[in-house]
């Protein structure tokens, strides 16, 4: 079995159909609503676990009926919450999401309590860090959260995958720590300045990646699949994506990379946790929502 530790958001998701995204001042009638769990953290988190990895989640949520929900729901995931803390003085964070009819999405996120976890609350998880084979962090909380668990990890000799999303500045001298970086496209031109669409820039921002320290990377290109390579190659390869009928494609990141933690601490190949990955990712653009809709490790079998 695997084991993951996830230092990463929770925020309740507040999602609303559109038939197209509003423009600015513009006021849209929409389609359904639905309210969840969310926050790319906890995401990932859930990702991991359906696939069976033993997790312990590194957060922190409000004292409010959205911070009950969370500690509820990751135990019914299954995941360790004994470092989701509940704090009085910020409220659970939320994301205001819009999904557009070809399900592509727009999202603002409000951290609220977790885009407040401090060096302290990460380093009390150390014992959960010692046990796990894969550390898993994004930038979707605070800096003191994403610095300090990226250098126990290190001090810790763990793999460490940091997945730059959402893209915000982030001190450069961590990237030599860094095992594994998963941008999609956006991200992985904010990182480098390389616009990338396709194989060919992927290779080029990959290069500058590597360059900046970063053992392997790997840039999720949507349903094209992702783009691997590794510290002294000359070349890496596109590992091809699974083509599907996307009805929300909010989340399918994190379950790349839940999915890709689950699989590469369990002994695959760097090759076999991409496809992997990926078949995990197209499922979940299947289904509504984020954590809700990630795929159980049966469905991947029955494909
Ligand atoms: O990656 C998708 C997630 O990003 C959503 O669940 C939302 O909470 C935002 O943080
Ligand atoms: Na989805």
């Amino acid at each position: 079995m695997s084991k993951i530790v996830v230092v990463g958001s929770y925020v309740v998701d507040l999602t609303a159909r559109t038939p197209h995204m509003p423009k600015p001042g513009e006021t849209v009638l929409g389609g359904p609503f639905r309210m969840g769990p969310g926050g790319k953290g906890g995401n990932q988190a859930v990702a991991a676990a359906r696939l069976g990895a033993e997790v312990t989640m590194v957060t922190k949520v409000g004292k409010d009926l959205f911070g009950e929900d969370a500690i509820q729901n990751f135990k019914k995931e299954g995941i360790q919450s004994e470092y989701v803390q509940q704090v009085e003085e910020e409220s659970t964070g939320a994301a205001l999401i819009a999904v557009d009819d070809s399900g592509e999405n727009m999202i603002v996120v409000s951290l609220g309590a977790c885009g407040t976890i401090t060096e302290e609350e990460v380093l009390r998880a150390e014992d959960a860090f010692r046990e796990a084979d894969i550390i898993l962090v994004q930038l979707e909380t605070s800096m003191a959260a994403i610095e300090t668990t990226i250098t126990l990890a290190n001090k810790l000799t763990k793999p460490v995958i940091l997945n730059p999303a959402p893209y915000q500045k982030f001190p450069e001298e961590l990237l030599h720590k860094v095992t594994y970086i998963t941008p999609n496209e956006t991200e992985a031109g904010l990182l480098t300045g390389v616009e990338v669409t396709g194989e060919a820039t992927a290779q080029e921002a990959a290069e500058k990646l590597i360059a900046k320290g970063v053992e392997t990377v790997i840039i999720t290109l949507g349903k094209q699949g992702c783009y691997l390579q590794q510290t002294g190659e000359n070349n890496g390869r596109l590992i091809p994506g699974y083509q599907v009928k996307a009805v929300d494609t909010t989340g399918a990141g994190d379950a790349f990379n839940g999915a890709f933690a689950h699989f590469i601490a369990e002994g695959n190949s760097l090759e076999s946790a991409c496809t992997l990955a990926n078949h995990i990712a197209a499922l979940s653009v299947t289904k509504h929502g984020t954590a809700p809709a990630m795929p159980y490790l049966d469905e991947l079998h029955k494909q």
